[in-house]
Parts: structure tokens; C-alpha cells; sequence
């Protein structure tokens, strides 16, 4: 029997996976947030959950720790941009885990003057690739500070001017004083698949998948790929069957399944 490992984070990632897996009619057996354990099986025998932290799931795709897996846009974005994203094929829209990254600054500094004048801002992120492209498209000159987690303690301890963080429902922002002042980017998470797993495990991980969904996206990734735009989670102005290929995965909801 092959057996198939998916990749998940806790929090938000695996509790709006759960929902999609459930509709398959598979149950994962513990829950990640009660338990230490790493690996959970599920009521489908061939199928079980690794839990890696949320920057960590592209690699063990990629590498083939695990077959699947579900990260953010964000992350993925972070990942090929570091890595290249070689083993990997990406992104299927899964539509959960809905926010976006946005530029925040303290609500008494003022953004607007400061990007026109073209004074140079300090920005504090986790995500650098995605907060460097973003003011290097707009001419505004940075200077990157990475940061690994509570980035709304930049602006208010004078670290940085502005920080580039993901926004969901803002209460975070709200909390600090901080305001959003640019959406760089809407964010889903995306279903990712090895791409030897997908050859060599070709029935089980189609058994487990929408079948049209995975042909449609296999398209669109190769199209895309080539020309880079799949870094941008299929914001394609490519070929038209690329457009008709990307239109036709986003029209199908239904991913794994039963
Ligand atoms: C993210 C982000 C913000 C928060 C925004 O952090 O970094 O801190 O969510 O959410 P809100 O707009 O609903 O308040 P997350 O909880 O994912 O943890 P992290 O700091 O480890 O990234």
C-alpha cells in the first residue's frame, strides 16, 4: 500500500485544512495543539499528517519529506525565492487561510510624505523578497530589516519606520496603534505536490486529489513556470491556454477527494 504524507502547520493552516479533508472523508486522529506528536495518522490507513512549522512545509515538499502539503502564498513566494522551487509543483488555490501583507506603519508617522519625498524607510519583515520587490516597483528606497516574529514592535520601539506583515482580521495592527497604510498582496494557502511523488505515487495521490483540479493545474504550472509568473500565484498574462488552464482551477472547489 503507498502511503501519503501531507504537510501541515498548526493554527489556522491545518484548522481550515481539516474542513477540506473532512469533506474527503478523512479524520485526522489527534489534534496537533493537544498532542506533542509530529506525525498523526487519520482514519484513511494510507494517508497520515506530518506537523512542520509553516516556513518549513515547501522543503519537506520539495525534498519529499512529504508528498503534499498546504502553505501560504506568502510563504511560498519566501521559499522559491530563496530556493528556487525545483522539486515542487505549486500553487493549487486551496481558498482558506485568507489575508494579505500589507506595509503598517505607527498612525503619527506620515507614509504618504515620506515615500513621495523620497526619504529612505526602514521596513522590518519576515518577508524581505516580497517587501523588496514591492518598493523596488515603486522607486522607494529600503532598508530591510529581517525579523522572525512580532514585527509590530518595530515602529513602536524605533526599530523601523514601517513593517510588512500579514493582515487578517487587524487586530493586531488595532492593538499596537499601527495602521495599514498599502495591501502589498492578497494571500490563500496553496496545496503544493512533489513532483516525483506525483509520478511515482501517481494513483494514490489521485485517488486523494480532484482529478480535473490536478490536470488543470499541471497545466498552468508548466506554462507558468517558464515564464516565472507562478511566483505570483497565477496572476498570469501568458499564453491564452494558460489563462483558460488558470480560470478553469480556480472554478473547482472541491480538492481532495472522497
Ligand atoms: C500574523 C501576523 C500578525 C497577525 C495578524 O501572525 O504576523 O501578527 O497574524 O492577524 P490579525 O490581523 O487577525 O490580528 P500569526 O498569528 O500568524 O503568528 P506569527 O507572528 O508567528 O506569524
Amino acid at each position: 500500500m503507498t502511503t501519503i504524507t501531507l504537510a501541515l502547520s498548526k493554527g489556522r493552516i491545518f484548522d481550515e485544512t481539516l474542513p477540506l479533508l473532512q469533506a474527503a472523508g478523512i479524520e485526522v486522529l489527534e489534534d496537533p495543539e493537544r498532542s506533542r506528536k509530529l506525525i498523526i495518522a487519520t482514519s484513511r490507513t494510507n494517508v497520515r499528517v506530518v506537523i512542520v512549522r509553516a516556513t518549513d512545509v515547501p522543503t519537506y515538499v520539495e525534498y519529499g519529506g512529504a508528498d503534499l502539503g498546504v502553505t501560504g502564498l506568502d510563504t511560498l513566494i519566501e521559499h522559491s525565492a530563496s530556493w528556487g522551487a525545483t522539486g515542487l509543483y505549486q500553487p493549487l488555490d486551496l481558498q482558506i487561510a485568507r489575508c494579505r501583507v500589507s506595509v503598517a506603519v505607527r498612525a503619527d508617522f506620515d507614509y504618504a510624505t515620506a515615500v513621495r519625498q523620497g526619504s529612505r524607510l526602514k521596513v522590518a519583515t519576515k518577508y524581505v523578497n516580497i517587501a523588496r520587490d514591492f518598493f523596488a516597483a515603486k522607486g522607494v528606497h529600503v532598508d530591510l530589516i529581517k525579523l522572525y516574529g512580532s514585527m509590530e514592535l518595530a515602529p513602536l520601539t524605533g526599530l523601523a519606520d514601517a513593517i510588512v506583515d500579514l493582515v487578517s482580521t487587524g487586530n493586531t495592527l488595532k492593538a499596537n496603534q499601527l495602521v495599514e497604510v498599502e495591501r502589498i498582496m492578497d494571500i490563500s494557502s496553496r496545496l503544493v505536490v512533489n513532483q516525483a511523488s506525483l509520478k511515482l505515487k501517481q494513483p494514490a495521490i489521485r485517488g486523494l486529489i480532484d482529478r480535473g483540479y490536478l490536470d488543470q493545474v499541471l497545466i498552468s504550472h508548466d506554462i507558468c513556470y517558464r515564464s516565472r509568473l507562478v511566483r505570483w500565484g497565477g496572476a498570469c498574462t501568458g499564453t491564452r491556454k494558460c489563462r483558460v488552464a488558470l480560470g478553469r482551477a480556480r472554478a473547482v472547489t472541491a480538492v481532495f477527494r472522497r
